[in-house]
């Protein structure tokens, strides 16, 4: 049996009002919003920074100029959606972009501006500018604002380094309504499994694109949130829509690094290794297409010529131009010996955002009871088949704001949990065969890369499925056997999230937004979520499932 470390004695655990698993835009923004009301602790795996949202670039997307409208951002975002985006969600969320962003700037984000109004970007599917940004590294000057504010709370207490095993619920003891009730946690220094218990928990884990071998996300994208609350009974949908940006780096000392949709915003073009256009021959609105629609321009292009890459090019613009508005990308570039400013950039497709995950409703609230989810790990209905660029960070504070809300209007009514019985790893031995973990995260994150990519066949998801199966086994078995670590709870995620996409994109038969199936090229009549049920979907009174 594991000791505990506690603060409130030994083996009573952890406890807060409100555990949060993930420190980036969702999580620090729900914390800062319940905070004045609860005892708040926020969890983190590795460093605080280590979420995408550090990494976020083009900005937020918000209604703020007179010449723009709600209705516009709705229209633009439910038609880059294909169909499949919930309206009343799509209205919910563009409704509050312009509350969302005074929010920011009261915690001291400090937007770009142009002269006295701040300046607003285009992003592909944007029919108007209206991505309000800190030059190219939005997603740092959000984090730092929040995570500055966040570590000064005096209720707001910060776990790192410390990773969320798995969700602690009534489910798997038979009895559903006590919902969800903690979580046990890795602490990744010592290695010892801690028991936190809290009134509510919030999923705030982020996306899962690392299933992919090329991906612009930080390693912490594993699909954690979405693993775990599948295994503990919730439902996940949409789960094969997985977004592929268009324009990632392409040199080999630096495969992650996003190029920014606002530089195509601002006028850079794609070009084939000759120079060549091609965006105008695939869409009326050429480079600024929807995301889903230039990655598999770009895909076929490379297909067809052998090119390793293509290349963006915004050479055209005045060099200060280019400086003031992409300082980051020009400096990053420029240390691998790429001046942007007369070079064209070299680019290739990568994985970029889950649009599916788990469902939540226009609360954040999950299957379970007292389980919220918020941000890319969520299912809200907001992207639909395709996710419009900057949209993502949008959805975060809506929905950070509307779960603190629920959570706080709940506040009387929840009790602290029972004590549960303590993480048991009496009967596993430490590992002598660590080679098994690197290998079969490469070998997933390969086969999903080649099998369940850009371009889909049946053929091919066929086979993604039997290796998926017997790479599941093999983990099983492993995870029975030895003592956890990060690599090993990661590929277990990792795993079950392939295997969730995977069976999303085998039922569904049709093409539309970011999956497309070459045995099946049309679009269906009919537009439907995937919607996937878990083996343990709790069985809960209507009371429990409003
Ligand atoms: P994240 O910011 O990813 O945070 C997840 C947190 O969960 C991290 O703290 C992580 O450590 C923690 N975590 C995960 N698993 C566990 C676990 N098991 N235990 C404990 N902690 C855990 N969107 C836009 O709208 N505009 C943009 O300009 C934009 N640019 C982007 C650029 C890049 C390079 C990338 C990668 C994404 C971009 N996106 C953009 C998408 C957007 O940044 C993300 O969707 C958003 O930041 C997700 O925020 P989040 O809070 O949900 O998760
Ligand atoms: C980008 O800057 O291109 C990323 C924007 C996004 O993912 O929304």
């Amino acid at each position: 049996m594991v000791n505990h470390s506690s603060d409130s004695g030994p083996d009573a655990g952890i406890r807060t009002d409100v555990l949060v698993i993930g420190g980036g835009a969702a999580g620090l923004s729900l914390a800062l919003r319940i905070a004045d009301k609860a005892k708040v602790t926020i969890l983190s795996k590795s460093s605080l920074k280590q979420g995408s949202t550090y990494y976020a670039q083009g900005g937020i997307a918000a209604v703020l100029d007179s010449q723009d409208s709600l209705q516009s951002h709705v229209e633009d975002t439910l038609k880059a959606g294909a169909g499949l985006c919930h309206r009343d969600i799509v209205e919910y969320t563009v409704n509050r972009g312009r509350e969302s962003i005074e929010w920011l700037i009261g915690q001291g984000v400090g937007f770009s501006t142009d002269g006295a109004a701040y300046h607003l970007t285009k992003e592909g599917g944007h029919s108007h500018r209206r991505v309000i940004h800190a030059a190219d590294a939005t997603g740092k000057a959000v984090f730092e604002s929040l995570a500055d504010k966040a570590l000064k709370h005096p209720n707001i207490k910060f776990i790192t380094n410390s990773v969320a095993v798995d969700l602690l619920t009534g489910v798997k003891s038979g009895n559903p309504e006590l919902g969800c009730m903690g979580a046990y946690v890795l602490e990744e220094d010592s290695g010892r499994i801690l028991t936190l218990y809290a009134r509510f928990t919030v999923l705030a884990t982020g996306g899962a694109s690392k299933v992919y071998l090329y991906t612009t996300n930080p390693d912490s994208a594993s699909g954690d949130g979405i693993a775990m609350a599948w295994r503990a009974g919730c439902r996940v949908g949409n789960m094969e829509f997985n977004q592929f940006h268009p324009t990632c780096l392409y040199h080999p000392q630096d495969r992650n690094f996003l190029i920014s949709e606002a530089l195509r915003g601002e006028g850079a073009l794609l070009k084939l290794p000759d120079g060549t256009r091609f965006m105008p021959d695939y869409h009326e609105l050429a480079e600024l297409a929807p995301r889903d629609i230039v990655a598999r321009a770009i895909d076929a292009e490379m297909k067809k010529t052998g090119c390793d890459c293509v290349f963006l090019d915004i050479t055209h613009k005045p060099a200060e131009f280019i400086r003031t508005h992409f300082p980051n990308i020009h400096d990053r570039c420029l240390k691998l010996g790429i001046d942007i400013c007369t070079q064209a950039i070299p680019v290739v497709p990568a994985a970029h955002y889950s649009c599916g995950g788990v469902i939540v409703d226009i609360k954040g609230q999950t299957d379970i009871p007292n389980l919220y989810a918020i941000g890319e790990t969520s299912f809200t209905g907001l992207h639909g088949a395709n996710r419009i660029a900057s949209n993502s960070l949008l959805e975060c504070f809506v929905f950070a704001f509307s779960a603190a809300e629920d959570i706080e209007g709940k506040l009387g009514n929840v009790a602290m949990p029972p004590l549960l019985p303590d993480w048991d790893d009496s009967q596993v031995t430490d590992s002598d065969e660590d080679v098994i973990i690197s290998h079969n995260w490469d070998e997933i994150r390969r086969f999903m890369w080649d099998y369940v990519g850009i371009v889909r066949t049946s053929k091919r998801l066929r086979r993604a499925r039997s290796r998926i199966k017997l790479l599941q086994q093999e983990i099983q078995e492993y995870y029975s056997n030895y003592r956890i670590s990060t690599p090993l709870l990661e590929l277990r995620n990792l795993a079950m999230v392939a295997e969730l996409i995977i069976e999303s994109a085998i039922s569904r038969q049709e093409s539309r937004g970011l999956h497309y199936s070459l045995d099946f090229p049309e679009l269906s009549p009919v537009a439907e979520d995937t919607i996937l049920l878990p083996p343990l979907y709790p069985e809960l009174s209507d009371e429990y499932r409003q």
